[in-house]
């Protein structure tokens, strides 16, 4: 591929612990993967900052990690600035899109879209909170973020290449 600057890709959730961190991890190995590191740059974020400056969730490691998926990314709350930097915003369900727009600036020039638009199974829907829930929780979101990075990159790339 030739471009001229990364493609910049952000993804967001409401705590930055469990989803948003999990989807980055995915989309940089799926890079990794293809060796297409140097063509795109990822980055997380919640809308809340309850949990900034801490590692994801101990519950999304542990996870992670039983997929030799090592998260080693520090929560920060989502800022101005990023609706600037970034091409493409994705959001993990509704509520996180409604607290993006509800701060999106007018000039805005990031592309924001629903995680799971990505999702050939369940298109738009939300990707759910496993925050609340029990180990299941996890390991479905785990899948339902590899295939919806994996498809997300697909795209990208693809776009990318017909310039
Ligand atoms: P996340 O999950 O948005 O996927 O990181 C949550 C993490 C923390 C909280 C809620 C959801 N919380 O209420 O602290």
């Amino acid at each position: 591929m030739d471009v001229n600057r990364p493609c910049r890709v952000l993804f967001v959730c409401l705590g930055n612990i469990c989803r948003s961190p999990l989807a980055e991890g995915l989309f940089r190995s799926h890079l990794r993967e293809h060796g297409l590191e140097e063509y795109f740059e990822a980055d997380s974020c919640g809308t809340s900052g309850y949990h900034s400056g801490e590692l994801p969730d101990p519950r999304t490691r542990r996870n992670a990690e039983a997929h030799e998926l090592v998260l080693d990314h520090r929560a920060r709350q989502l800022r101005a600035d990023d609706f600037h930097h970034f091409d493409h915003i994705l959001v993990m369900d509704d509520s996180n899109l409604q607290d993006v727009l509800a701060v999106k600036p007018d000039n805005s020039v990031a592309r924001i879209r629903k995680m799971r638009e990505h999702d050939h199974l369940h298109p738009g829907a939300d990707v759910p909170d496993p925050w609340y829930g029990g180990e299941q929780g996890f390991e479905d979101v785990y899948h339902i973020l590899h295939r919806s990075t994996r498809n997300l990159l697909e795209s990208l790339r693809s776009s990318i290449e017909a310039g």
